[in-house]
């Protein structure tokens, strides 16, 4: 490449662009994963209005419904970074891959957590999650009794199914595992890395992935136990 080229696309021979170099992939895992924290956080604060009833919950979700710049901007939003967060992560493993041809005899975890460790199958598994869950509540294929526009309703109907419910609990927990290791691995990626603080935003992840899990896991339990109905 010329030095007119690199100094126009900021690429040179020696030095890949930011899409091809793994921290540029990492940066993008960063980003799209605080963009999708913050949609699962805001949507968890939505869904918690289930404990108003079904006026509240269900005006909400007419709202929703109604403001389609809204609706259609976070869709788009959330699809993008879908997209790019399971694009550069498959990447990232191929790379990795790549740099170690040949498998570990035994495979150690020295140096990397549980939650670390998952993130290579709770990321699959939050997929299909996502997929069985928008058949679910959002165009009702996956629902016994779907009733368009009335989300209450539907919310309650759904988790009076045990499967169901255990189906939700089960890809919150993963969640919670996901996000655990996603947000401080996160910190790491932008460049907050300090010995005296690392430990910090390990707790600050700990925190913040509990109170995700809990949120969302108590309304399947809210509904089998029958303190919604
Ligand atoms: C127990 C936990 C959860 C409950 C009770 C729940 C409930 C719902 C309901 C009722 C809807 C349909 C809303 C409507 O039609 O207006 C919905 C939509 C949706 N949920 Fe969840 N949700 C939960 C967890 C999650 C999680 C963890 C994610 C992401 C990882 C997620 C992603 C979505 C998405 C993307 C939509 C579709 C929004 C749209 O485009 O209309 N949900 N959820």
């Amino acid at each position: 490449m010329s030095a007119a080229a690199t100094a126009l696309t900021g690429k040179s021979a020696d030095r890949p662009g930011f899409w091809a170099n793994p921290i540029g992939k990492k940066a993008v895992m960063a980003v799209t994963g605080f963009v999708l924290f913050g949609f699962v956080i805001g949507h968890m604060v939505g869904n918690l209005q289930v404990y108003l009833g079904p006026e509240k919950l269900d005006a909400y979700a007419e709202f929703l419904q109604k403001t389609k710049g809204l609706l259609w901007g976070a869709r788009i939003t959330l699809l993008t970074c879908v997209i790019l967060h399971v694009t550069a992560a498959f990447q990232l493993a191929g790379l990795q891959n790549k740099a170690r041809p040949q498998k570990y005899v035994k495979k150690t975890s020295a140096g990397s957590s549980y939650a670390s460790r998952t993130m290579y199958w709770s990321g699959p598994i939050l997929l299909a999650f996502i997929i069985y869950h928008l058949m679910h509540f959002t165009t009702g294929q996956a629902h016994p009794d779907f009733q368009p526009g009335m989300v209450y309703r539907n919310v309650v109907t759904g988790f009076q199914s045990v499967p169901a419910s255990l189906a939700y609990i089960v890809a919150m927990l993963m969640l919670g595992t996901h996000l655990y290791h996603g947000i401080w691995s996160m910190f790491q990626s932008v460049g907050i890395n300090h010995p005296k603080y690392t430990p910090l935003f390990k707790k600050l992840a700990a925190v913040m992935a509990a109170v995700l899990v809990g949120g969302n896991v108590s309304i399947p339990v809210a509904v089998m136990t029958g303190l919604i109905r």
